[in-house]
């Protein structure tokens, strides 16, 4: 039986569709292509060194979903895809609602269909909402800022319903923190269009002379040299998180929340520092206003994933850095 991968086409997805080949795990991937790029499918072929089923299946799109259940043996579903910019969500809510609340929707009812019930969920530690109380546990209280962040809270209470309503469900609620870095090929990384909105894509195209310089957004929060601390996690620490929560979902029933972090927090600065030293390359900056929306510190505490998933991130911020740069200045 294989595992399907929705969204596997995207950043976190093609990395953890690679990691989940190589650990010998059948695959089918699905993607609609609205955030992804057609050649990363030959990419992760190549790195996962075998082949597998591709569809280019929308998850609003109900039939699609029917025919990839009714042609493939699917044992578990890894559901990266969704809509991601927080900005975007904001000037189009309804979008958001549809494709992640009622995608999330439609999937798991073809699912459940088909007699399917495991699911390890992306979520995103943005569900702690303008919280201060640092670090985040999975029992710190939940509130949203954005229609994208109600997106993962909306899907998070789903699937706990869902859970309680039938024991044989189990879901994995993975609250990613901030995942950055790339494969270390330089194959496989996050290459968005337009100017991006996160930190590393920014810094690293400033970095290739695309961009003229980063705005750090504020340099007056009370962290250590007052610019915004986050904690930042290697892509490929994070794909291997997934291969950790589908074991669980296989051995366990019901909803868990878990976090994906370090639970090291840097700042901007530091960021800044660490990319001019595994890149060789001055990043000029300059302060600027902070922006609408942003909390002062964000870290994890990754003690749940450790004892219920025995992962732990173990790569640092100069390798995220490093690797980041292999990728980004490999690009047109
Ligand atoms: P991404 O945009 O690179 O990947 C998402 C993929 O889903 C894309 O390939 C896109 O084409 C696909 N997709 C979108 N809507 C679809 C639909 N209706 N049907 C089929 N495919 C669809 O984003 P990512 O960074 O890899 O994030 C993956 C998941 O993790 C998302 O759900 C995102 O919200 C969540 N997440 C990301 C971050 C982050 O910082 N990258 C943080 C927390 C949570
Ligand atoms: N920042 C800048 N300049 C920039 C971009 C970002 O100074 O050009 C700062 C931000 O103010 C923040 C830090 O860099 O202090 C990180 O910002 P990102 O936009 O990279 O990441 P966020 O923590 O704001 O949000 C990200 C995702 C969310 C997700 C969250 C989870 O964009 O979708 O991580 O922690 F929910």
């Amino acid at each position: 039986m294989a595992i399907l991968v929705t969204g596997g086409a995207g950043y976190i997805g093609s990395h953890t569709c690679v990691e989940l080949l190589q650990a010998g795990e059948d695959i089918v991937l699905l993607d609609n292509f609205s955030n992804a790029k057609p050649e990363v499918i030959d990419r992760i072929r190549e790195l996962g060194g075998r082949d597998f089923p591709l569809y280019a299946v929308d998850i609003l799109h109900r039939e699609g979903l029917e025919k990839v259940f009714a042609r493939e043996e699917i044992e578990a579903v890894i559901h990266f895809a969704g809509l991601k910019a927080v900005g975007e969500s904001v000037a189009i809510p309804l979008d958001y609602y549809q494709n992640n609340v009622t995608g999330t929707l439609n999937l798991c009812q073809v699912m459940a269909r088909h007699g399917c019930k495991k699911m390890v969920f992306s979520s995103s530690a943005t569900v702690y909402g303008t919280s201060t109380d640092v670090p985040f546990r999975e029992d710190s209280p939940l509130s949203t800022t954005n229609p994208y962040g109600s997106t993962k809270r909306m899907v998070e209470d789903i699937l706990r319903d869902l859970c309680a309503s039938d024991g044989e469900w189990s879901a994995c609620l993975l609250r990613y923190f901030n995942p950055i870095g790339a494969h270390k090929s330089g194959l496989l990384g996050e290459d968005p269009n337009g100017i991006p909105n996160n930190l590393l894509p920014y810094i690293a195209r400033v970095a290739a002379g695309k961009l003229k310089q980063l705005s750090v957004f504020g340099d007056d929060y009370d962290t250590p040299d007052g610019t915004g601390v986050r904690d930042y996690l290697h892509v490929v620490d994070l794909a291997i998180g997934h291969l950790k929560a589908l074991d669980f979902a296989r051995s366990h029933k019901g909803a868990e929340a878990i976090n994906l972090g370090t639970g090291q927090g840097y700042s901007v600065l530091e960021v800044v520092k660490a990319f001019e030293k595994a890149s060789g390359v001055k990043v000029p900056y300059q302060m600027a206003p902070r922006r609408p929306g942003d909390i002062a510190t964000c870290y994890a505490d990754p003690t749940k994933a450790k004892k219920l998933l025995g992962w732990q991130a173990t790569r640092e911020l100069e390798e995220m850095c490093a690797d980041t740069w292999n990728f980004t200045s490999r690009q047109k």
